[in-house]
């Protein structure tokens, strides 16, 4: 939810600026902009409606802009239409105060009709022009430094924000200020950077600092200083990056989703070998040793989009194989709903970004309520990561398409490890059963290369059916979870409109809406539900639908009922979801692509969610 970007160095600001701008614009992409200053020089902004590209063209590739210092912001809108009037930077009345903002006041209304009546007036409809000149106010009226100035404003400001502001008076200088909303800071020799998400930086630095949520910093060209909301200064660890910038690169791809869906074998594997040797799944170093795992009275698993689909998975394999209650949960109706949890109950908040802010919220409710917490997280050191109890990393590395396919499925993969793992130490299965489940999780990585061969027919297919106006997606049991993800898949990124059903509750109500040629997509991969899912599929053909059948080899009967058939690679029936669900995901991606539009940037989503 919007990306910004400062540095402050020997070399021109601009294009780096609009360099770090591209690896973010992930983040959002209606609107962009960047102010510069040269030396004592006047802060220049330029802001510009649209892609990247637009402010670009309109800063000659940032050459058109002279200075060594500056911010740059691509916005994902929430308050105010995408125009270049709300874009960032935004200035103050007296422009003492530029800034750009990620993230959201949520009481920017009180603070503008306070701010109206000391003669403040506005050109933008953003809640981010309100915080720029509530600085700029508390600085005149306290007669206080940026730090001072800026404590203040945060502790006015409720909501969420990552700041990066110019001061005219402070040339050579960026101060930063964060709660809720993810900055990584990095240092070379006489250059500083920062941005909301390490691919940015990567280029210049991987030794980063974490700002910390109610801390503030200032940089200079070369240097950090860090200060809490005392005003005081702080000592911060400095961390090394160690994947590759190349993984954030789109190496010969067409889009980043392609490029990440056919990196899920290896996102998957990696996943698994952070915590299993092959003979042995161990927990111990995300505290789940023996005693933790007997103590487990139930579990709640809460998420949102995507990783709530894997939550909803993980009920089904860690119920069944473990026989500890588990109830998945939005993590944006967790919150507001006055959750019971019970004692030994443990709560595993699921979250690729580590930033969504419901789920952080979620993860905070249940930290309120005195319950132990695990994060199932990607990004290292993001704040669901820092505040959990613990945290099981998913090894995806960055995923920088919007909707997303590999990080989806390493979180399964670290569900799926959870549940073999309760199951066995429980005693609910037994050494053998164990080491067959163990043997079945390190197939996975390759079968999943094996169900990725498909990618051909799927293409040939979107390409005939792309035009459908709408799509169904039916399946019981795991598969009622694979379809919720393969549906999603579907909708936001070809913007066709779809659902899923689990099979069985479709002639309570939807199948009305099934007439000749609507597609619909039945997923049936497990062996003791098949018989029950094809006779849902077959009330469908009858009413004149377009059957698409998925299921595992060995099923050859669909083809006597589907007009289109799949084949996934057999496994335990606890784990096909994440043999299916990467052909679910080829399937949107084409049908996207079909369409002439961009699945990396879908519209009116960004990929980190860090307001409510
Ligand atoms: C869909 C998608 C979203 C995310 C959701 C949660 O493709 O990417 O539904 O799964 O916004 O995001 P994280 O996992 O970062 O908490």
């Amino acid at each position: 939810m919007c990306g910004i970007v400062a540095y402050n160095g020997q070399k021109q600001a601009a294009p780096i600026l609009l360099e770090g701008l591209e690896k973010l614009e992930y983040r959002g992409y209606d609107s962009a902009g960047l102010a510069v200053r040269d030396g004592e020089g006047d802060i220049e902004v330029v802001r510009a409606k649209g892609r990247l590209k637009v402010l670009a063209e309109k800063t000659n590739e940032g050459k058109s802009l002279k200075g060594d210092c500056g911010i740059g912001h691509t916005r994902w809108a929430t308050h105010g239409e995408p125009s270049e009037n709300n874009a960032h930077p935004h200035e103050s009345l007296h422009a003492e105060v530029v800034a750009v903002h990620n993230g959201i006041i949520e009481n920017y209304q009180e603070i503008r009709s306070k701010l109206e009546r000391h003669q403040y007036t506005f050109y933008s409809q953003t809640d981010t022009e309100i915080a720029v000149n509530l600085i700029e106010y508390y600085r005149h009226k306290y007669d206080e430094t940026p730090i001072g100035a800026l404590r203040r404003a945060m502790m006015r400001i409720r909501g969420s924000y990552a700041l990066a502001v110019l001061f005219k008076d402070r040339p050579g200088e960026i101060y930063l200020a964060r709660k809720d909303s993810p900055m990584i800071i990095g240092v070379t020799e006489g250059e500083s950077f920062a941005a909301s998400d390490a691919p940015a930086i990567l280029k210049h630095t991987r030794h980063v600092y974490y700002i910390d949520n109610m801390e503030l910093a200032c940089l200079s060209k070369g240097g950090v200083t860090f200060y809490n909301i005392d005003g005081e200064q702080i000592e911060k660890e400095i961390t090394e990056i160690t994947w590759d910038a190349e993984a954030a690169e789109k190496g010969g791809y067409e889009h980043f989703m392609m490029k990440e869906i056919f990196e899920q074998p290896k996102a998957v594997e990696d996943t698994l070998h952070s915590v299993c040797d092959g003979q042995e799944i161990d927990l111990k170093d995300i505290h789940l040793d023996e005693e933790e795992i007997r103590s487990i009275a139930h579990i709640t698993i809460v998420a949102c989009g995507s990783a709530y689909h894997v939550g909803v998975a993980a009920q089904y394999v860690i119920e069944d194989l473990s026989r500890i209650p588990v109830r998945v949960e939005l993590a944006s109706e967790f919150r507001y709903r006055n959750p019971i949890l019970g004692e030994n109950e443990l709560v595993i908040v699921i979250s690729q970004s580590g930033e969504t802010a419901d789920s952080l919220a979620a993860l905070r409710e249940a930290k309120r309520q005195g319950v132990k917490t695990l994060g199932i997280v990607n990004v290292v050191g993001s704040s669901i990561a820092r505040e959990a109890d613990n945290v099981f990393y998913t090894l995806a590395g960055p995923e920088i398409a919007v909707a997303t396919t590999k990080a989806y499925s390493a979180q399964l993969m670290a569900v799926y490890c959870l549940a073999v793992r309760f199951a066995y130490v429980r005693g609910k299965i037994n050494k053998e059963e164990y080491k067959k489940y163990i043997d079945e999780l390190s197939a996975l990585p390759e079968k999943i290369s094996k169900s990725l061969e498909d990618k051909e027919r799927l293409q040939w297919f979107a390409a005939k059916f792309g035009n459908n106006r709408d799509i169904f997606y039916i399946g019981r049991g795991m598969d009622y979870a694979t379809c919720l993800e393969g549906s999603l898949k579907m909708k936001e990124i070809s913007y066709l409109h779809s659902e899923a059903y689990a099979a069985g509750e479709l002639k309570h109500g939807t199948i009305s809406l099934v007439e000749k040629g609507t597609l619909v997509i039945g997923v049936s991969t497990q062996n003791e539900l098949y018989e029950k899912t094809l006779s849902n599929m077959i009330e469908v053909k009858s009413r004149g639908g377009y059957l698409v059948g998925i299921t595992s080899y060995g099923h050859y009967s669909i083809e006597d009922t589907v007009d289109f058939t799949i084949y996934i690679p057999r496994t335990d029936s606890h784990f096909t979801t994440l043999l299916t669900v990467p052909s679910l995901q080829l399937l949107g991606y084409y049908m996207s692509v079909n369409k002439g539009l961009n699945p990396d940037k879908p519209r009116n989503l960004a990929k980190s969610v860090t307001v409510e």
